[in-house]
């Protein structure tokens, strides 16, 4: 494919970048032939209370061991804070604008310290220990952030859940990580909607009787029941809590999160991640990608509750001593102006937000962007599913005016930081591309059968090394880590995504190769959607697929089988979708639901979700080899009543 679009770096940006193309070229070079060399250079940019030993000891093979910067010795909340504050005490850490659009507050580095450091003598005060594990189910609200740090301090675990997720999927959160304490709000709020999070953690805590310990914000001020003996309030024990607190020294290999995420089989899994070369990596990715200046305005648009937001909200960006931007609301809400009115309100100059969000406000028009002034932006981000040139097209000539480069940054939950993504100053941009492999990460495309591809081509992408950030295990379950990422390919870290490079060298995403889709950057697994559905009484059997959706990226499509006697109706679809939404969380709410009197399957009762997804997809005058189908009726019944057309 001839790529007619190029948007070359501009002359400004060569010269004021902190990479150019020269350097990136010798940078990657290095990183590959000499990693050692390279990591330890670049892990001077944290402050160790003890340097490592080793800096990279890692092997894809058997048990699966990745070690960087071993009996190094450091604590990351020490690196976002305490070594910020003789030089910017006194400058802005934390934006945080909520989602009413009147209120907003500002916390400075030695602000921010003062809070981390009573919340951590808070969670002592409770008897949280290293290595203990905290659950944070709490809103985009600064004391999400607070409470992070202050685990970080402290060497406890902080698991935070998103605040979309429902009762059992908290609890089942709780219980794979067996965190006895819990923090959460009494409500969220976003879009001008209030979020019952208290009251989800009440229901979720039935099924978790060892957690004993319930520290609740108050933030909307709304109704919530409070345990007595269990819960008690954030701003209560805050009170005579002391601001300092001595940050716990860690090992680099000691955990710092866990952060759960769906995959192709089973419950969502523990992904683990750890302090040194965490630390190192987000903050340079962040440093370099964004280009991020003394001085400059950040604003990473996700929720806390996904990586991007752990990585680049957090500890990339307070590493770096940075001004990094919150915000509790929707980009909808109270207009579709939002973003750039807060982009104007508090002069963001780069911006990283999810294709799923630009494709949204592109439908809206031109015009609630145009009546803003974005003359602070000069970059411009894109994270979490592949982003269609169109949508590309409209973020750099509506938003960014022509003027401000866009890194389309590609990376997972397991990698821990960004992967493949343009420089700003080094990297000529095509639309649609995730271009380059960051300094140190080394893809490769490979076949069905793991051989490696040269040159142009497309198939699976891998990685064939480590790289400081990358997840170290499933928490609680190394068997399932190496099952999952590495027993396909051996030797090979399988990603689960399909990849083209071309002649250029760079890659283009093009999606899950595996059962999981990304349904508006969110991931979730089919067979969770499944497992939902099938537990209500009326469903005999499902089969849950991703399908095109002009906004989401991709939509939840089900067929759904339902127990002899009960018949289909437009009621029961209803009480379906909502079924699954209460099980899971909204982001899982079915698109489609089909009744399928049975499913296509092979004589060996396998279900055929090739085909699946192609009736969803509407793709139906191809549907490949369906020579082993046991039944071929069942496929033109599915045909005959598709939901998409
Ligand atoms: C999956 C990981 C890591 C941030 C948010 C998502 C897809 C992510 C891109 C991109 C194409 C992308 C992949 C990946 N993805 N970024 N720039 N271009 N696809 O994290 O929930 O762990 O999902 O998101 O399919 O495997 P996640």
């Amino acid at each position: 494919m001839a790529d007619t679009n190029v948007f070359p770096v501009p002359e400004s940006w060569k010269k004021s970048a902190w990479i150019n193309k020269e350097t990136y070229h010798e940078m990657y070079e290095r990183s590959i032939k000499d990693p050692e060399g390279f990591w330890s250079e670049h892990a001077k940019r944290i402050d160790w209370f003890e340097p490592w030993k080793t800096v990279k000891d890692s092997d894809f093979q058997g048990d699966i061991r990745i070690r960087w910067f071993e009996g190094g010795k450091l604590n990351a909340c020490y690196n976002c804070l305490d070594r910020h504050l003789d030089k910017r005490g006194d400058q802005v850490a934390i934006i945080w604008e909520g989602d009413d659009p009147s209120v907003d507050k500002t916390f400075t580095y030695r602000q921010l310290y003062e809070e981390v450091c009573r919340f951590a003598n808070v969670l002592k005060a409770q008897g949280v220990k290293k290595g203990d594990r905290v659950t944070i189910y709490l809103p985009m609200i600064p004391e999400l952030a607070i409470a992070m740090l202050a685990c970080a301090r402290i060497g406890a675990i902080h698991s935070v859940v998103f605040g979309g997720f429902s009762p059992d999927s908290l609890a089942d959160r709780i219980q794979d990580c067996d965190a006895r304490i819990v923090i959460t709000s009494d409500e969220g709020l976003r879009g001008g909607r209030k979020i019952p999070l208290k009251a989800n953690t009440d229901e979720a805590l039935d099924k978790c009787p060892e957690v004993d310990r319930v520290i609740v914000v108050r933030h909307t001020g709304g109704d919530v029941n409070m345990v007595a003996g269990r819960d008690l309030y954030w701003h209560e024990l805050m009170k005579d809590a002391p601001a300092e607190c001595p940050p716990e020294t860690m090992d680099a290999e000691d955990p710092l999160f866990i952060l759960y995420t769906s995959g192709s089989t089973g419950k969502p899994k523990g992904v683990l991640h750890t302090t040194g070369g965490y630390m190192v990596y987000t903050s340079l990715t962040h440093q370099y990608v964004f280009d991020y200046k003394e001085g400059d305005i950040y604003w990473c648009t996700a929720d806390i509750g996904w990586i991007t937001g752990h990585s680049y909200i957090v500890y990339g960006p307070l590493a770096n001593g940075a001004r990094s931007l919150m915000f509790e609301g929707v980009p909808n809400y109270p207009d579709f102006s939002r973003f750039w009115q807060v982009v104007d309100k508090h002069q963001v100059n780069i911006f990283y937000t999810a294709p799923t969000a630009i494709r949204a406000l592109m439908r809206q028009g031109d015009e609630p962007v145009r009546k803003t002034s974005r003359k602070s932006l000069k970059l411009l981000g894109t994270v979490g599913e592949p982003i269609n040139p169109e949508a590309w097209l409209w973020y750099y000539n509506v938003v960014g005016e022509k003027r401000c480069p866009i890194v389309d940054t590609w990376w997972q939950t397991e990698t821990g930081g960004i992967l493949i993504t343009p420089l700003p100053g080094a990297t000529d941009l095509k639309p649609g591309s995730a271009t380059r492999p960051f300094f140190g990460v080394q893809p490769a495309i490979i076949n069905q059968e793991g051989q490696i591809l040269e040159g142009a081509c497309s198939g699976y992408l891998v990685m064939l090394d480590s790289w400081p950030a990358m997840m170290r295990t499933v928490y609680g379950d190394h068997e399932r880590f190496k099952t999952t990422y590495f027993v396909q390919y051996p030797g090979k870290y399988f990603t689960g995504d399909g990849a083209r490079r071309d002649e250029d060298g760079y890659y283009w995403i093009t999606g899950r190769v595996d059962d999981v889709i990304n349904v508006s950057g969110h991931r979730l697994g089919t067979a969770e959607v499944e497992s939902a559905l099938v537990a209500h009484e009326a469903v005999a059997e499902a089969a849950v697929v991703g399908c095109p959706h002009d906004i989401k990226g991709q939509g939840i499509y089900a067929y759904v089988t339902l127990v002899s006697g009960v018949e289909p109706s437009e009621e029961l679809r209803k009480s379906l979708a909502e079924w699954v939404r209460k099980q899971i969380g909204p982001i899982a709410t079915p698109d489609y639901i089909q009744w399928a009197p049975a499913l296509p399957k092979t004589r060996s009762g396998k279900i055929m979700r090739r085909i699946l997804r192609k009736v969803a997809a509407n793709e139906v005058s191809d549907l490949g080899d369906t020579s082993t189908l046991a039944e071929p009726e069942v496929v033109e019944h599915l045909i005959r009543n598709r939901m998409v057309r």
